[in-house]
């Protein structure tokens, strides 16, 4: 499963990135008005800290409006993916960005059926958001499954990209159920590394290290300790 960081801070995004953890990156109008940047020259230095994709959102709320500034996003990067809302005009957007070899990640889906009409409209990736389902009592995992069932049915090629993931759950059932991909916030991609056993386990090696006489855990390249200087 791919992991994709949800997140427009660059801080973020290059931390995780140098903990080789991260394939790509989601962002949407709500993250990006987070960091208060100049848009474009912000999604370009993500674009080039990445080396993936990167999704960013249309704010038009009809498909022409969609259509192109998605055509003016996918100028600006090769790893750009636009993402358009699970709407008509979202679909009739997708349709036509698609038929271009624009890839889309059609977003706010939260029912089977949008998802399997977001495949049909030729969508590179659609975005259930399960801890939106899960705060209204739904199982947005649930959401998951039928999506995975219906797409293995037929020979669509669009990958489920699950989002709005709000704990480490999340991304162990989404790697469980064979989602293509997990899209987290920064906190959640912290947590999936922390455990208390790891800590403790670390702090009580370093300290039996420390036992030791400074002569013998003196750390030496291998010519030196063969007397090669
Ligand atoms: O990837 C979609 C995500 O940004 C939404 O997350 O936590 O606002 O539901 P959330």
């Amino acid at each position: 499963m791919k992991i994709f960081l949800d997140s427009a801070s660059l801080t973020e995004i290059r931390e995780a990135l140098s903990w080789g953890a991260i394939d790509g990156v989601t962002t949407n109008p709500s993250l990006v008005a987070k960091e208060k940047k100049d848009f474009f020259p912000l999604l370009k230095e993500i674009c080039e800290a990445v080396h993936g994709p990167v999704s960013m959102e249309t704010i038009s709320r009809d498909a022409p409006g969609m259509i192109q500034e998605g055509r003016v996003f996918s100028q600006l990067h090769s790893g750009i993916v636009v993402k358009c809302p699970l709407t008509k005009e979202g679909l009739k957007a997708t349709r036509q960005l698609s038929s271009e070899h624009i890839r889309v990640n059609v977003t706010l889906c939260f029912s089977p059926s949008q998802a399997l009409l977001a495949a049909k409209a030729g969508a590179h990736y659609i975005s259930p958001f399960v801890g939106r389902l899960d705060d209204l009592s739904s199982d947005g995992m649930q959401l998951i499954r039928d999506i995975k069932t219906i797409y293995s049915n037929y020979p669509f090629s669009t990958q489920i990209l699950v989002a709005s993931i709000r704990h480490p759950l999340h991304v162990v059932e989404a790697a469980r159920l064979g989602a293509d991909v997990a899209t987290m916030p920064f906190s959640v991609l912290e947590a999936l590394i922390k455990h208390p056993l790891t800590d403790a386990g670390l702090e009580r090696f370093l300290k039996d290290w420390e036992k030791l006489p400074l002569e013998i855990k003196r750390i030496q390249t291998p010519n030196r300790a063969a007397g090669v200087s």
